[in-house]
């Protein structure tokens, strides 16, 4: 059955989209009848869209689902508290602990790097500005620091702003280097931390980088946690290893993994132009969502997205969406390209 269906009832004229999660919980309702595939189009809340969660919830508040589902509401249903009782469990099935990727927001970051002069960013602007997104994915654009506000004044507002760094402190005398608070002074509310590239070329540990992604969160900075394993360590069969490491080292810092997306990165994907293969990414993508279960909380498993980077463009950009734990990418190159719109809109 696809996540996220929907089923008419047509009793009474009452219709109603069902979650996975309702279907796992009362599957027994939807025997004889229809199931259509969701429309992904609309806009969701946990997966189902807001119009038909409203009917629901506002039917289901007057009480009429008693007359559709007599057996299972019958008693719940007497007083007011069932109602409340019900409402409250079904709000949070919805946005907490479904896990199917619908409900998970499909999340697409823009990586700039250390690329773009004031020309470029406002012709990107200019693009993305006038280009339909997908109101169902939620955007980040990874500016260089320097441009950050520049960047800020002219791109859509609905876009989230990242810093593509940011130190383990507040401030100080740390020549060269930009804090969360700074970042968020200017109107950023993202950092990407822990990119290969810092990695690699600045020598950034992973202790290092789990400090980082600590204290940004606790500025209040939203975190796009990257983590991926170079090709010696891919081809010595490592790399299930390497992630669970360096999963391990934010783990030991980060304790509230809301304001977290991890961005899965396979090194030698990276600016090379080999993708790595849909299923190659949901092989990791899987081994994640499973380490984050067995090792952080079956909660945080479910409701995280894990962003796939390497790579990306609009030519597969559609078939990595596909998969189950890809919930959107961190896209570098494609990201200062008009193609970056088709990348936003994958999932359409
Ligand atoms: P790429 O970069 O899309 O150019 O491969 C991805 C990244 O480094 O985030």
């Amino acid at each position: 059955m696809p996540p996220g269906v929907l089923t008419k009832l047509n009793r009474n004229g009452i219709q109603c989209i069902a979650s996975v999660t309702l279907l796992q919980r009362f599957p027994y309702h939807l025997n004889h009848h229809t199931i259509p595939t969701m429309d992904h189009n609309r806009p969701t809340v946990g997966g189902v869209t807001a119009e038909v969660l409203k009917a629901v919830v506002s039917q289901a508040l007057l009480g009429k689902f008693t007359a559709v589902f007599p057996k299972l509401f019958k008693c719940q249903w007497k007083t007011y508290e069932g109602q409340k009782k019900f409402y409250a469990n079904f709000s949070t099935d919805c946005t907490d602990s479904n896990s199917n990727n619908m409900s998970r927001k499909f999340c697409v970051g823009g990586n700039w790097k250390m690329n773009g002069d004031q020309k470029s960013i406002a012709e990107i602007a200019k693009t993305l500005s006038s280009a339909a997104l997908d109101p169902n994915t939620e955007v980040v654009i990874g500016c260089p620091a320097i441009y950050l506000m520049y960047a800020r004044n002219l791109l859509p507002c609905e876009l989230g702003l990242a810093g593509q760094n940011a130190y383990k402190v507040a401030k100080g005398a740390f020549t060269g280097e930009i804090s969360p608070a700074m970042l968020k002074d200017i109107g950023a509310d993202w950092v990407i931390l822990g990119h290969s590239e810092r990695r690699a070329i600045f020598g950034e540990s992973d202790a290092l980088i789990a400090e980082k992604a600590e204290h940004a969160l606790a500025e209040g900075l939203k975190v796009i946690a990257c983590i991926g394993e170079t090709l010696e360590e891919r081809e010595a069969g490592k790399t299930n290893e390497v992630v669970a490491r360096q999963m391990c080292a934010y783990a030991q810092k980060i304790k509230d993994w809301k304001n977290v997306v991890v961005a899965y990165e396979p090194v030698w994907a990276i600016g090379t132009g080999k993708t790595a293969t849909p299923d190659q990414a949901q092989e990791v993508h899987a081994f994640l969502r499973q380490w984050l279960s067995d090792n952080i909380s079956k909660e945080v498993s479910a409701s995280l997205r894990i962003q796939y980077g390497g790579s990306v463009t609009a030519a597969n950009a559609k078939e990595l969406a596909k998969k189950p734990d890809i919930d959107g990418f961190l896209v570098g190159g494609a990201s200062l390209k008009p193609e970056f719109v088709d990348i936003i809109n994958a999932r359409q």
